[in-house]
C-alpha cells in the first residue's frame, strides 16, 4: 500500500501521522514545500516541490505509482491536481476542480446555497463586472448596497483563493463606506466578481465532515483562534490554535446547533453531487457562526483545517487508510470512522515577529526531545537544515498538541510543552484558558437572550 501525501504544513504531518498509525502499514511518499521535521520521520520518500506547480507533482506520482493521493491544501486541490492524477489513473482523496469550487470561489458557493435552498446564508449579493460603461453604475450599486441595505454592517469577500486574507469588515478593516466601495471595486478588477453579505455577529466554530458523494460522516467540532495576539486582537491568521472537547461538542453550542452545521454539510454535498454531476470525495469543512438567529454559515473549504486537522487526527481511533479507501470506493459508513472521547487544544509556536514581519526566518528553534505522551508536535513552516537542526520559516511554525479528559487537563498539556520551546517564537497562551473559553459562552448566552 503506497500513499502520495501532497502538504504543505504541520497538517500534513498530521495526516502522514494518522497514515502511519494504519493496520495496513501503508507506505508514504511525501510531496512537501520544504524538509520537513516530521514527514522526514514518517515518509519512505520525501521529495521537496513547488506544489503549485502541478506537473512536478504529477511527474512524482508517475514514476511512484502510488495506490491513491492525498492533497493536504486549498492551492493545488484549487486548481486542479485532482483531475490531473485522475487523468493518470491516481485516485484521490480531494475534490476535482469543478467541486473545489465551493472554497475557490465565494460567489459560487453562495450561488449553490440560494440555488438549493440551503439555510443559513447572510444577506448577500454577488456583484460581476460586465463591461468599462457599467463600471460608475457598478460602483453606485455597491455603495448603495453597503449604506442601505446592509445599514453599513457588510462583509467584502475576494471571490478567490487568497490564503484567508481576501475578507474584510466593516468597522474593522473598513471603516467608511467609501472604503468598502474601493476595496469591493479593487476585487472586482482583479477577478471579475466580488461577495458582499451582511456582518454576522456571534460565535465561529467549524464542523468537518469525510464526503464520498452523497454520504457524510462527521468529525469533532472545532474553534479556532485567527486572531494573532491574546484576547483575539491583531491581524486575522490561518489560525493560532484550537480546541474540542470530549462530547465532540464545544461549550457554548448545544447538540442541535452541531446537528444543523451537520445537515448544512450533507445538503452541501447533496447540492454539488446535483449542480456538478459527479462525487465529492474528500473532506469538506463547513465554517459556521452561532448567532442570535441560530447558525449561520461563514465559509466552505475543500480540505482539513489547518490546525483543526492537528486536533481530529490524533484522536482518531479507527483506520484512516481504510476511511480514505472509502471515501474513494463510495463506500464511507459511519462505523468507519470513530473518535475517542477525549479533549484536545492545540497552540501554534509562531515566529516572534509573526504575522506583521519575518524577521526570525532562519533562526533556530529548539523543541524538547522528550514530551508527555498525550502531546504531539506537528512541523509547519520549520525545516530540517542539513546539520540537523529545526530553522523557522517566516509563518505558523509547530503545533503543540495537548490530549486530555478535559479541555483543561488538554490545555495545561499543551502549554507547558508551548513554555519549554526556546528559540525567537511566540505563542497564544489564552487558547483554551477557562477564561476565554468563559467568554464565548457569556457572549452565546447574552446573544440568545436578546
Ligand atoms: P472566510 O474566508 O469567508 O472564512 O472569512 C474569514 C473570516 O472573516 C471569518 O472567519 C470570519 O471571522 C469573518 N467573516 C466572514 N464572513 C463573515 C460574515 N458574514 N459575518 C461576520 N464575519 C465574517
Ligand atoms: N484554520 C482555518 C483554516 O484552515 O482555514
Amino acid at each position: 500500500m503506497k500513499i502520495l501525501l501532497v502538504s504543505n504544513s504541520a497538517r500534513g504531518h498530521a495526516i502522514a501521522e494518522a497514515f502511519a498509525r494504519s493496520p495496513q502499514n501503508p507506505e508514504i511518499i511525501a510531496a512537501c514545500t520544504l524538509r520537513d521535521p516530521g514527514m522526514m520521520k514518517l515518509a519512505k520518500d520525501l521529495r521537496v516541490v513547488d506544489i503549485n506547480g502541478l506537473s512536478g507533482i504529477v511527474q512524482i506520482a508517475k514514476e511512484t505509482k502510488p495506490d491513491f493521493a492525498f492533497i493536504a491544501p486549498d492551492d493545488p486541490i484549487g486548481a486542479g491536481l485532482s483531475d490531473r492524477f485522475e487523468s493518470i489513473g491516481v485516485p484521490c482523496v480531494a475534490p476535482k476542480k469543478n467541486l473545489a469550487r465551493i472554497e475557490a470561489s465565494k460567489g459560487f458557493a453562495r450561488n449553490l446555497m440560494q440555488k438549493y435552498g440551503i439555510g443559513g446564508s447572510p444577506k448577500f449579493r454577488v456583484f460581476t463586472f460586465s463591461s468599462m460603461d457599467a463600471k460608475r453604475q457598478l460602483d453606485l450599486d455597491i455603495r448603495h448596497y453597503l449604506e442601505y441595505e446592509l445599514k453599513g454592517q457588510y462583509v467584502v469577500k475576494y471571490d478567490g483563493l487568497k490564503g484567508g486574507k481576501g475578507v474584510k469588515l466593516s468597522g474593522e478593516h473598513l471603516k467608511t463606506i467609501d472604503l468598502g466601495a474601493k476595496y469591493a471595486m479593487e476585487c472586482i478588477e482583479q477577478c471579475g466578481t466580488v461577495v458582499i453579505e451582511e456582518k454576522l455577529v456571534g460565535v465561529e466554530f467549524s464542523l468537518l465532515s469525510f464526503v464520498s458523494g452523497t454520504t457524510t460522516v462527521d468529525m469533532p467540532a472545532i474553534q479556532d483562534y485567527k486572531r494573532a495576539y491574546i484576547n483575539d486582537e491583531g491581524l486575522n491568521t490561518g489560525g493560532m490554535g484550537t480546541y474540542s472537547d470530549s462530547n465532540h461538542l464545544l461549550p457554548f453550542l448545544s447538540e442541535a446547533d452541531v446537528k444543523i452545521a451537520s445537515s448544512f454539510n450533507a445538503q452541501i454535498a447533496k447540492a454539488l453531487m446535483e449542480e456538478c454531476d459527479e462525487p465529492y470525495k474528500g473532506i469538506l469543512y463547513g465554517g459556521f457562526i452561532a448567532t442570535a438567529d441560530g447558525v449561520k454559515i461563514i465559509e466552505y473549504n475543500a480540505r482539513f483545517g489547518d490546525p483543526e486537522a492537528l486536533n481530529i487526527l490524533p484522536i482518531l481511533e479507527t483506520d484512516f487508510v481504510a476511511i480514505c479507501q472509502a471515501i474513494i470506493s463510495g463506500t464511507l459508513t459511519n462505523d468507519l470512522v470513530r473518535f475517542a472521547p477525549l479533549a484536545t487544544v492545540c497552540k501554534y509556536i509562531t515566529p516572534r515577529s509573526y504575522p506583521e514581519d519575518k524577521k526570525e526566518k532562519g533562526q533556530r528553534v529548539i523543541v524538547p526531545d522528550k514530551v508527555p505522551d498525550n502531546v504531539r508536535i506537528y512541523y509547519g513552516d520549520a525545516h530540517m537544515s542539513d546539520s540537523g537542526v529545526v530553522l523557522l520559516g517566516t509563518s505558523r511554525a509547530i503545533g503543540i498538541v495537548g490530549i486530555g479528559t478535559t479541555i483543561n487537563e488538554a490545555e495545561e498539556l499543551a502549554q507547558e510543552v508551548c513554555e519549554k520551546i526556546s528559540g525567537p517564537v511566540r505563542f497564544r497562551e489564552d487558547i483554551a484558558t477557562v477564561e476565554s473559553i468563559q467568554k464565548r459562552v457569556d457572549l452565546m448566552q447574552k446573544l440568545r437572550r436578546r
